[in-house]
């Protein structure tokens, strides 16, 4: 498994995406993912699923310090008087005293930059998670965040073949944070791309598999697809065995349009 290392820690570059999974779902792919290697574990408050994710990392027998494990605070939990509580329940359906890393999943216009990431340090400084990170940030609110001083290792945004992000990348890069690409397979659209397949002939791997590589080889970025299914989960993992040439990497590039978003919901910020 790639690592990245972020601050202290070498965070492994793929992991398991749990959006829309719940209950049974949730708790046996995680435990499978868990038994087949995967290492890093990304969950929300929205997600409805952190108990679930929490008794699989439990019965897993995967030591909890092993597993780099993300949640995400609600839009509606922004605000100073409900940030940290919704925290402390996090931590305790996830059954954990903290998580490795702490996001804020979408801005809340109604609260200030300022106010979340004050709540967002406050939480890290509690013992609450061990590194800081947002999701769904334009360069022009990492502007604001950055100016509160803190010190984000990640920016959680869809990323994937069919959409570029490249001014946001280059903006990461400058500061050194990195991207962990959400939504990385496009849903599963990229299965069926013919640039995709064509490579994946040559290496002997499909479209998701060549996709997952193309993002993983790119300098600062994770990428955490989800899947219902284990044989999906094994060949999710199965792509640290051959290397893109660059030529290959720019065929993939060429791919990528300006505005081809999965996920906008009505209270996403003004995209770059
Ligand atoms: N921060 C945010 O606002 C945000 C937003 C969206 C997502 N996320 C995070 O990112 C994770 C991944 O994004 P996502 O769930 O939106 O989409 P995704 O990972 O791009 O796609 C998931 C879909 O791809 C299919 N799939 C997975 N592996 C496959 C394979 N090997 N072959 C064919 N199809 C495959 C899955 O179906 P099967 O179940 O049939 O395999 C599922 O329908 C989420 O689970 C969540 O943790 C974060």
């Amino acid at each position: 498994m790639k690592t990245i290392q972020l601050q202290n820690t070498a965070v492994p570059a793929l992991g398991l995406g749990t959006f829309q999974l719940e209950g049974d779902t949730a708790l046996n792919m995680v435990q499978a993912a868990l038994a087949m290697g995967y290492r890093h574990i990304d969950t929300a408050q929205m997600y409805n699923n952190e108990e679930a994710v929490g008794a699989a990392i439990k019965a897993s027998g995967v030591a909890r310090q092993d597993v780099f494990l993300t949640t995400k605070v609600l839009p509606s939990n922004l605000a100073k008087k409900d940030f940290l509580p919704s925290v402390e329940e996090s931590l305790r359906k996830l059954k954990t005293d903290a998580v490795d890393l702490l996001l804020i999943h979408w801005p809340n216009a109604e609260v200030p930059v300022a106010e979340y990431m004050g709540e967002l340090m406050k939480a890290r400084e509690k013992g609450y998670t061990r590194h800081i990170g947002v999701s769904n940030h334009t360069t022009a609110l990492l502007d604001q965040v950055l100016a509160t001083g803190a010190d984000i290792i990640t920016n959680q945004v869809e990323y994937h073949p069919f959409l570029s992000q490249d001014k946001l990348y280059q903006y990461l890069r400058a500061h050194g944070i990195a991207l962990t690409a959400y939504s990385p397979i496009a849903h599963g659209k990229v299965m069926g791309n013919a640039t995709l397949q064509q490579l994946g002939e040559k290496y002997d791997k499909n479209e998701v598999q060549i996709t997952l590589r193309w993002l993983l080889q790119q300098d600062g970025v994770l990428a955490i697809p989800r899947t219902s299914k284990e044989s999906h989960l094994q060949s999710n993992i199965d792509v640290f065995d051959f290397e893109l040439t660059q030529e290959e990497m720019q065929q993939i590039d060429a791919l990528k349009q300006a505005d081809n978003r999965l996920i906008s919901p009505s209270f996403a910020p003004d995209w770059d």
